[in-house]
């Protein structure tokens, strides 16, 4: 679906926000009539105010208290719950941001429709006075696509389709797409893709996008597992169920991408998506546990447990993006339970060696409701990666500070790129929030957009 604004006109109603125990605009006259209605402002309650002759004149809708403001990143996309029609804001109460306003509303219209047909139309609003319209456009609009692709069941979205996906995203924006594909990938030297990929029915395969040939290298790697079983360390069935979202790093690249090009951000960058797609299967030629495998970088990797497989596929397709030095490269992965249990599943952690790019990215990650939490590359930890008889260990056993290993084994990866952070992420908001209906979620895109101009300078 296509996020959108109403047109302004003057057949729009007008919508007051008010935070609890604030006085109601006076321009909205409404006064006796909210307290006889028992208006007080709760967040998300709607008080719809009659005209003389019994029409819908326009509505007021509660912020709840300031104080508990920071508990809800999109109050406005309550307002979908008003009457369909055309709104527009009669106020902005302080404290709120018009940029903000208008990307929440935007956020707050995504349905998955694929397998349920059309959702009824909803109210409508006229992009806030002082928003960026079209920013807020291309942002929601890569969003959706995100949400989409991860919603989307791995039976409909094998690493087939995801590159289906990705090309009619390229074809799209005038983006560059290479594959290589099955067993290309042996013979190109991308071994742990190959082996994490080769047990399904649907070939692995190595997504390369580009876009933009001037300035700052900025290379995305997403994790593309479409569907992760776990592999011959099958997971049990209640860890498997959600299992679809495994390339939510690869949809929140591929959601970065499109947020880049809509807003000419790839004007001023060179841009490369490495993705490689894959299911984590069960079959005969399945790789195992004990394996050693050799990676692209010419470390060994020893297979403690084929469902630690989103590194070892980000391993080497990490090796490729830095063969070509990027200024900067950012991995996206659902990688690791661990992250949930730190951090639950609103807020990824996030790890990056320069200060100041964490700093940044930081800062950006809470200013446009897109939470980080930076975590460590613990150096100390370093020994749990490194097993007896191989360079690397794929999952430690004693599972102690699960990301920061994941992060670490990455990271061993990185070299002869300028700058490298990784995002551990979600990729699924549980229970439905403002802004966030229960399904796929984009985690860290808009984080690494509104960063971008001090992040790759
Ligand atoms: N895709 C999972 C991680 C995951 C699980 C993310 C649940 C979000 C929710 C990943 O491939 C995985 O299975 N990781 C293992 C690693 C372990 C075997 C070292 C994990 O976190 O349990
Ligand atoms: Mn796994
Ligand atoms: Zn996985």
């Amino acid at each position: 679906m296509t996020p959108e604004f109403a047109p302004a006109s003057d057949d729009t109603r007008p919508l007051w926000l008010v935070w609890s125990g604030d006085d109601l605009p006076s321009d909205a006259q409404a006064g006796p009539w909210a307290e006889a209605s028992g208006f007080s402002a709760k967040a998300g309650q709607i008080c719809l105010l009659p005209d003389a002759a019994g029409g819908l004149r326009g509505a007021i809708m509660g912020l709840g208290e300031r104080a508990l403001a920071s508990r809800e990143r999109f109050p406005i996309a309550r307002a979908h719950a008003l009457p369909r029609g055309d709104w527009h804001l009669a106020n902005l109460p302080a404290g709120l941001d018009p940029d903000q306003l208008a990307l929440g509303w935007l956020l707050g219209q995504y349905r998955f429709t694929r397998y349920k047909g059309k959702p009824v139309q909803g109210p409508r609003l006229v992009c806030p006075t002082g928003a960026d319209a079209d920013r807020a456009l291309a942002i929601a609009a890569g969003e959706f696509l995100t949400r989409d692709l991860i919603n989307t069941p791995a039976g409909d979205l094998g690493p087939d389709k995801l590159e289906a996906a990705a090309r009619a995203l390229c074809n799209d924006i005038g983006a560059r797409v290479e594959v290589i594909c099955g067993s290309a990938l042996a013979k190109q030297n991308f071994p742990l893709i190959h082996a994490v990929g080769r047990a399904s029915a649907v070939e692995p395969r190595l997504i390369d996008i580009r876009m933009g040939d001037q300035g700052p290298m900025l290379t995305l790697v997403g994790k593309g597992v479409c569907f992760d079983t776990g592999g011959l360390n099958l997971k049990p069935g209640a860890s498997m169920g959600l299992m679809k979202k495994d390339m939510g790093g690869a949809a929140t690249a591929l959601g970065l991408l499109k947020m880049l090009a809509a807003t000419g951000a790839t004007g001023r960058m060179r841009l490369r998506v490495l993705i490689p797609a894959v299911e984590n299967s069960v079959a005969g030629n399945a790789f195992r546990p004990g394996d050693v495998l050799a990676s692209r970088k010419g470390l060994t990797v020893e297979v403690n447990n084929t469902d630690a497989e989103g590194r070892l596929v980000l391993a080497d397709a990490m090796t490729y993006a830095t063969e070509e030095s990027p200024d900067l490269m950012i991995s996206l992965a659902t990688l690791t339970g661990a992250a949930r249990v730190a951090l639950g599943p609103d807020i990824p952690p996030f790890y990056c060696d320069d200060d100041a790019t964490a700093a940044a990215l930081q800062q950006a990650a809470m200013q446009v409701g897109d939470p980080l939490w930076r975590m460590p590359f613990w150096d100390p930890y370093e020994a749990q990666i490194e097993p007896a008889i191989a360079d690397l260990d794929n999952a430690p056993s004693g599972g102690m500070a699960g990301s920061i290993t994941a992060a670490l084994f990455l990271r061993r990866f990185a070299e002869g790129a300028g700058r490298y952070a990784h995002l551990d992420i979600y990729g699924w908001q549980p229970t439905a929030a403002p802004g966030r209906p229960k399904g796929g979620v984009g985690q860290g895109a808009r984080a690494i957009l509104a960063s971008l101009p001090q992040i790759l300078a």
